[in-house]
């Protein structure tokens, strides 16, 4: 079966990042790429920083980092002042998990699509309060109207207190229907928190069509912000609750200050997010997700067909705009963490070009993704040149 015509190339738009020319970067999604113009605002903001370190901290800091949520959460759709800033992901997950003040007996439920770090988090929380976490099993071939079915199955009211559900998988690039889960879950009284470290910059409308409890998601991504941004959006019935994981002098002021003032750190990746914003603004939005989707979805068919694939095996990320996409690698190959790192090293030293290699379920994976500096030569060279590393197992 012929493969489909990879999207016309953004001209330029690979000078516009400091990525070592010879290498192919086709994972994006673990920890981006910052655009040279953000790292030199970042750059810029420390230079302020430096030149007058008490200045910089006590004249008009919080008042900064308050306006700069402001315009990230606009842009996400979200309400300013039911967000936070955050350093990550996975601090704003512990965040909540530790605000809810879990009981003995009470339980946590979450899917086997959900990320590593996260699932360790939710264990500890659940060692630390005699929790019980609960992973439910979702084939990755279960259309939207399976996983809801799945989950409304797994929720116990009374005792769930919280689902934790991605809304967009990293093992298992999957789309998760997210509003209609929180929508099943509201209906039996249990929060959710939606795991969104993908969902800003690369989902349309990432926050405000999903009306989740917390939602957590990474501008580092996919927004091309500086590492350490994320935003943490809190329904308004919880603000209150929300506690940070370390008490500083906003702790009075309460929620979002009291989350986002962590006392003497480098605040300088948040105030230089914008301009990651101002980049894919001045990219165009929309044509870079539409860009980055198709030439993920060409990356997939072209690397799948040299394997051996058919195309009904390349799993589809269940709705449009993803930019991740997995391709299954021969039974047996990278079924461990250990064997799928092991892989990706192996691939990035032999073939320079940088993916993720997934062990999901006891299976391997490799997952590729479009971004506006990756051109279809990328994932052609890789196709050519897979299946022999592969072969020298
Ligand atoms: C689904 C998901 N959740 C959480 C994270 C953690 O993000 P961070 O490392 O920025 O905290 C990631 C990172 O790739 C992710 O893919």
């Amino acid at each position: 079966m012929s493969v489909p015509q990879p999207p016309e190339p953004i001209p330029g738009a690979r000078l516009l990042f400091s990525l070592d020319p010879a290498v192919s970067h086709l994972n994006h999604g673990s920890f981006g790429a910052v655009p040279i113009a953000v790292q030199r605002a970042q750059q810029r903001l420390r230079d302020e920083m430096e030149a007058n370190p008490l200045r910089f901290f006590t004249q008009g800091l919080v008042d900064r980092i308050a306006h700069t949520r402001r315009h990230l959460a606009g842009f996400l759709g979200a309400d300013p002042d039911g967000s936070a800033l955050v350093g990550n992901t996975t601090t704003g997950v512990a965040v909540v998990l530790q605000s809810l003040g879990l009981q003995p007996g009470d339980e946590v439920l979450s899917t086997d699509h959900g990320y590593g770090a996260v699932s360790l988090a939710v264990q500890r929380e659940c060692r630390r309060t005699g929790a019980v976490g609960q992973v439910l099993p979702i084939p990755l071939a279960a259309t939207d109207e399976q996983i809801v079915q799945i989950i409304r199955a797994g929720l116990r009211p009374g005792r769930t207190r919280l689902l934790v559900v991605d809304q967009l998988t990293s093992a298992t690039a999957r789309l998760f229907p997210t509003a209609a889960i929180v929508g099943v879950a509201r209906e039996h009284g249990v929060p959710v928190l939606v795991d969104a470290a993908h969902a800003p910059g690369m989902l349309a409308t990432p926050v405000s069509d999903i009306g989740a409890d917390f939602w957590v998601g990474n501008l580092h991504k996919w927004a091309y912000a500086p590492r350490g941004t994320a935003l943490l959006t809190v329904a308004p019935r919880w603000r209150e609750r929300i506690e940070p994981l370390v008490v500083s002098w906003e702790q009075e002021s309460g929620f979002p200050a009291r989350i986002e003032w962590q006392a003497t750190l480098d605040y300088t990746s948040w105030l230089a997010a914008p301009a990651g914003l101002f980049t894919l603004r001045s990219l165009g939005v929309d044509r870079v997700r539409a860009h980055n989707a198709a030439l993920a979805a060409y990356g997939q068919r072209v690397v799948g067909d040299a394997l051996g694939v058919a195309p009904a095996d390349l799993p589809d990320p269940g709705g449009p705009g993803v930019s991740l996409r997995l391709i299954p690698l021969p039974a047996g190959m990278a079924a461990t963490i250990d064997a799928a790192r092991a892989l990706q090293t192996r691939v990035g030293e032999r073939i320079a070009t940088e993916v993720a290699v997934m062990s999901w379920n006891g299976r391997g994976w490799l997952r590729l993704t479009g971004q506006v500096y990756n051109t279809a030569d990328e994932y052609e060279r890789l196709a050519a040149r897979l299946p022999a590393l592969l072969a020298q197992r």
